[in-house]
């Protein structure tokens, strides 16, 4: 069987092990090999790169894309999109996942993998139906988690439902590699009775499980793996993709891959990593096994946030106590799977409710827009006494979120008619004002210092 590979070096590896902080000439040498190797896709956008390269590293994310499509003119490029999120915390309005889906579309995305943090799929409807209009490749995410009302079934109606909704291709994403060997042949099993559609898995090494998980997945019919270059890989990154390539071939499977790109692409990144260690960027702690995700069933993310949290507060001894009362949050709002913005919201509840003494005596913001429907529907039932107790008499809303909000995009357009130059600059800037607006302004001041510099060369 052919086994498709996603490389995540640009994306999820430098997400997860340098905080997204690969500028675009580190990588741009190797990009012509990346697309000889044979790869199915090379994930290199969305998630956290759009943040952190207009916050971080001084570069417009729509030119990255389109100078990455401009040497991989063969591999289809891939993102990651938090559905009606976008790449941010907050609900769009339509217009704007349009006008967004439409843009990289043209700016050379190919495959958009897109998510809701809750798996309610009314929330990633609009992107779907967007991507699959300019004719680009959507794939359903189903996050996936583990609880007393996720199971077999309850997985492959989503797959179901996704399969309903059009999309091309269907992913789990695992984001916390917790998923073990056994849970990832059960699920593809019971996700290829149920759909036709190709199916990709997405985990971590985080817990180790990773490699064994892959294997497992594809003896269940998986279609697809995300790996990392060797050199990028392991840790909170992904399972290397030498090693996998390796593995399936031995098993009689075929992965397209090219062994002689797959080894200059390491040779390449090799040096790449000893620079981020050496500079701090890269804690080597990051590329080892933590297995505290399997006790305690937080991500490792999580898991240190909530420490850190802790400690910041002088009461990192109430750790236990907050560990012990991190699933129940979860349980009280319905078992929401522990991804972004929701693994935040249950663990800072669980700080807050350990620390007053009292449960839920203290409520962020948040968790009041979750209880309000606003984030969409909670997997399973929220607690009715909580939902007294924090909303009183007020009804949550049933409908989309993302209904009740204006388009704005001709709006915001308007507004920045002296700072943005075009419709990308004012999607960076719907995405992440503040930060885009310094982006722009100093974007000008290098261009000014140019011109200046030039006229005094002469
Ligand atoms: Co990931």
């Amino acid at each position: 069987m052919k086994i498709n590979i996603t490389e995540t070096v640009l994306r999820d590896a430098n997400q997860s092990l340098i905080a997204t902080r690969m500028p675009f000439s580190d990588f741009e040498g190797i990009l012509e090999t990346l697309d000889k190797a044979g790869y199915y896709s090379l994930e290199c956008w969305g998630g956290a790169t759009f943040d952190s390269c207009l916050r971080y590293l001084n570069e417009d994310p729509w030119e990255r894309l389109e100078k990455i499509k401009a040497k991989v003119k063969n591999t289809k490029l891939q993102m990651l999109l938090r559905g009606q999120n976008i790449l941010g915390y907050k609900h769009y309005p339509d217009d704007v996942v349009r006008k967004f889906v439409a843009q990289s579309v043209e700016s050379g995305m190919d495959i958009f993998r897109i998510f809701d943090a809750l798996n309610d799929f009314r929330n990633i409807e609009v992107a779907v139906d967007e991507t699959l209009k300019r004719k680009a490749h959507a794939q359903g995410c189903i996050c996936y988690t583990t609880s007393p009302i996720h199971n077999l079934e309850k997985y492959a109606r989503m797959g179901k439902q996704l399969e309903e909704m059009g999309v091309n291709t269907i992913c789990i994403k695992d984001m916390a590699g917790i998923m073990g060997p056994q849970e990832a042949y059960d699920l593809i099993k019971a996700l290829k009775e149920s759909v036709k559609l190709p199916i990709f898995l997405h985990t971590h090494s985080t817990t180790g499980l990773g490699p064994i998980t892959y294997i497992k997945a594809v003896e269940a019919g998986c279609d697809g793996i995300d790996c990392a270059i060797s050199s990028l890989s392991g840790g909170t990154s992904q399972p290397a993709t030498e090693t996998l390539d390796y593995a399936l071939r031995q098993m009689g499977h075929t992965t397209g891959l090219n062994e002689n790109a797959l080894k200059d692409i390491n040779d390449f990144f090799k040096p790449l990593k000893l620079k981020y260690i050496s500079s701090g960027l890269m804690d080597p702690f990051v590329m080892g096994t933590e297995t505290d995700a399997l006790v305690y069933q937080v991500p490792g993310g999580m898991l240190s946030n909530l420490i850190a949290q802790l400690k910041s507060q002088n009461a990192i001894e109430k750790l236990d106590e907050v560990l012990a009362e991190t699933p129940k949050v979860r349980k009280d709002l319905g078992y929401p799977p522990l991804v972004t913005p929701m693994s935040q919201m249950v663990g800072v509840q669980a700080v807050a409710n350990v620390l007053a003494g009292e449960r839920y005596k203290n409520v962020s913001k948040e968790v009041k827009s979750y209880l309000r429907g606003e984030y969409g529907q909670a997997p399973g039932e929220i607690d009715p006494a909580l939902v007294k107790k924090v909303l009183d008499d007020e009804k949550p809303i049933t409908r989309r979120f993302a209904d009740t909000l204006e388009p704005e995009f001709d709006k915001i357009k308007a507004k920045l008619k002296d700072i943005a130059k075009n419709d990308k600059d004012v999607l960076s800037y719907i995405a992440f004002p503040q930060i885009a607006e310094k982006f722009f302004k100093e974007r000008e001041e290098r261009a000014v210092t140019r011109v200046t510099y030039t006229i005094v060369q002469k």
